[in-house]
């Protein structure tokens, strides 16, 4: 766990940025200098330091194959007396996201028993700051005052002689609600990336076994008082009931309870997240998000699926998939949808999500060429084109317009998440719309990690990455949020039109 202090400085004044200016994206900064760094695609060559053999090993102990309940901590957590003084063992580690087992907790203070610290994360690594501005220089900052260091010799005394498990997977989100009640921060960032690296768990020769990871029991938000984790539009809470049907959602309250009950406490195994320090890695210089670090972990593929999958089956009852042709093998049919003529149904789906009611969007006469420019391809027979304006749409009706397509348009914003319940195909593929000169990863990331194609359109130019590539630093120029942002519609229509027809050889990853 090496740190590596050529970068920090930069890294520092990077995420004080990101804390001053509030908003999803860092004003322009240069990325000239820094190391390049190969994406590690899934079966790539390339490891993180923890995961890999470790972590298929320490998946064993894990009861695979059963979904851990969970312990109802209301009533009645259960008080066994648990051998002390057993190390910490980590079972899959970046900056910012961990899996630890055995991990303490006493008087709000997380305890990691080792005798070897030297082999473990730093604090800094685990958890760094809570999210605050921060005067201190990098350097006064060694990590926060949640996490001890302690020997198996000092445990006892510390620690005391038994200790309250909580059993199952903890997912504890060490983070302040800011940025956790945005949909795509909690989704796209919190939530994606503590499961990706606690996929890693399920690494095997057998692609199945990402299937039966046992799912969260609980998530813990220690510094989130009732409602602060909800979004605007109310998606975070439904999502987790969908995603995680018996999920606890334990926040401040309970956390206190701990604390009051003067004793110590043991997370069976935790997968813990802390925004600060996920841009403290040196993958954050890169691309800007706090996903970054999690991208040099290797994972099975479509290690998302399990969660897709769960919010689907409680949508419809199955999970929607694509075919290699581009149509839905089956659609979900519900939405009272305006757009939808029935006719074209077997046809692949492009969903177009407009922001034309919303503050960042199109010049209007250019969304009116791109709507016109879409129906011609309707005509053409290439694809059934979705216009929902998700603001005005159930969470259920949303879901619906991307559970079975094949194509998702957008300019830059929040409605591009919604890929992440869209069915990774052969041709699915994320279409972003940003002004000429700007790029940001936002939805780069994430269509990366789910599998799909991303294009980034400016204005009459298409952008597109092969895997382990990527554009060369972002640029958040001062039309980038703005409403007039051009678009040439025949050039999305003929990109759209190419994806869907090309030979199956063709298609691109
Ligand atoms: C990415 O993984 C490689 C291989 O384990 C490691 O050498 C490198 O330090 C990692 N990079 C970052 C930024 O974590
Ligand atoms: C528990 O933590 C509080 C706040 O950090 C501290 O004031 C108190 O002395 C601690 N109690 C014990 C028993 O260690
Ligand atoms: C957008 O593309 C069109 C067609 O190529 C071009 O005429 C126009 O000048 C471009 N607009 C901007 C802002 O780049």
């Amino acid at each position: 766990m090496r740190r590596q202090p050529a970068l920090v400085g930069a890294v520092v004044t990077a995420c004080l940025l990101l804390l001053a200016t509030n908003s999803d994206h860092w004003r322009s900064i240069s990325t000239r200098g820094l190391p390049t760094l190969r994406w590690s695609a899934p079966q790539s060559e390339l490891y993180s330091n923890l995961c890999g053999p470790t972590s298929i090993q320490n998946s064993e102990d894990l009861r695979l194959g059963t979904r851990t309940q969970p312990t109802d901590l209301g009533t009645t957590t259960p008080s066994v007396p648990y051998a002390l003084g057993s190390d910490l063992k980590v079972g899959a580690h970046t900056w910012g996201y961990s899996v630890l087992d055995r991990l303490y907790l006493r008087n709000g203070t997380f305890y990691i028993v080792t005798s070897d610290r030297d082999s473990l994360p730093t604090k800094a690594e685990i958890i760094h700051r809570l999210g605050r501005i921060s005067t201190q220089g990098d350097e006064d900052d060694e990590g926060s005052e949640l996490v001890k260091y302690i020997s198996p010799a000092e445990s006892r005394g510390v620690l005391g002689d038994f200790a309250t498990v909580i059993s199952g997977v903890s997912f504890l989100i060490l983070d302040p609600p800011r940025y956790l009640a945005h949909f795509f921060h909690y989704w796209g960032e919190v939530l994606l990336g503590a499961w990706r690296v606690y996929s890693s768990l399920a690494l095997s020769s057998d692609p199945s076994l990402i299937n039966s990871l046992p799912f969260p029991s609980r998530f813990v938000f220690p510094f989130v008082d009732n409602g602060e984790w909800r979004d605007r539009a109310d998606l975070n809470g439904p999502l987790m009931r969908l995603a995680f049907p018996d999920v606890h959602i334990v926040k401040s309250d309970v956390w206190g309870d701990w604390i009051k009950t003067g004793g110590t406490i043991v997370f069976e195994r935790s997968v813990t997240v802390n925004r600060v320090s996920a841009h403290k890695s040196s993958l954050a210089s890169i691309w800007f998000k706090m996903l970054s670090s999690t991208q040099n972990i290797t994972v099975p593929n479509q290690f998302w699926e399990p969660i897709r999958k769960s919010v689907s089956q409680q949508l419809w009852g199955y999970a929607p998939q694509v075919t290699n042709s581009g149509r839905p093998a089956s659609t979900p049919r519900l939405a009272p949808n305006p757009d939808a003529t029935g006719i074209y149904d077997s046809l692949p789906i492009v969903t177009y999500i407009s922001r034309q009611t919303t503050g960042r969007r199109l010049i209007d006469s250019h969304h009116e060429e791109l709507v016109a420019a879409l129906r011609l391809l309707e005509i053409e027979g290439v694809c059934t084109v979705r216009i929902p304006v998700m603001e005005k749409l159930t969470l259920k009706e949303q879901l619906a317009e991307v559970a079975s397509s094949t194509i998702l348009l957008g300019v830059h914003g929040n409605g591009l998440t919604h890929q992440i319940f869209m069915p990774p195909s052969l041709r699915s593929a994320v279409i972003e719309m940003q002004p000429p000169g700007d790029y940001a990863f936002d939805y780069w990331m994430l269509a990366r990690n789910m599998g799909h194609k991303h294009f980034m359109v400016q204005n009459d130019t298409v952008t597109t990455y092969r895997p382990g590539e990527w554009h060369n630093g972002i640029h958040i120029g001062e039309n980038f949020h703005s409403n007039n942002i051009p678009v040439s519609g025949s050039v999305v229509a003929d990109l759209i039109r190419e994806r869907l027809m090309q030979m199956e050889e063709k298609v691109e990853d």
